[in-house]
């Protein structure tokens, strides 16, 4: 497969996610689902950036985001056994995340250089900032 690059996708492609102390929320399963998915994302970076198969990018992009999906599950029932009085909000703030994946997926799938960028830019911002602001606030 031929994707196609543009700079800002190229940047996006070298960044490598790496997980640290200063994101734990203080559960240690839901650290390590933190932890998968980071690894998940550049998994599925690795794929485009050694231009894999689509086929095989494709199910590391399913494995992601069945990852992110069992997470949220985790988290939202972590949420209510500690009584967390955002567990709404938090759970839409997820419901959102999963909509804007699948668009941003879709145009991958479309082709397209801006796309990958987009897609790329999402997957690295998305699950830091979800960890440091969203899920930090149920830290105990
Ligand atoms: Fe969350
Ligand atoms: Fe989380």
């Amino acid at each position: 497969m031929d994707y196609q690059f543009d700079a800002a996708a190229k940047d996006e492609l070298n960044k490598t996610l790496v997980w640290s102390s200063e994101y734990s929320v203080g559960v240690t399963e839901l650290d390590h689902d933190h932890m998968m998915v980071f690894n998940a994302i550049n998994q599925f970076k690795n794929g485009i950036r050694l231009k894999y198969e689509i086929d095989f990018v494709e199910q590391l992009f399913t494995m992601l985001l069945e990852h992110a999906d069992a997470h949220f599950r985790a988290e939202e029932q972590h949420m209510a056994k500690i009584g967390y009085a955002g567990l709404e909000p938090h759970k839409a703030e997820h419901q959102a995340m999963k909509r804007e994946l699948d668009n941003l997926y879709a145009k991958f799938q479309a082709g397209g250089a801006a796309a990958v960028g987009d897609l790329l830019a999402f997957l690295n911002s998305w699950w830091l900032r979800h960890i440091t602001e969203d899920d930090a606030k149920y830290k105990t």
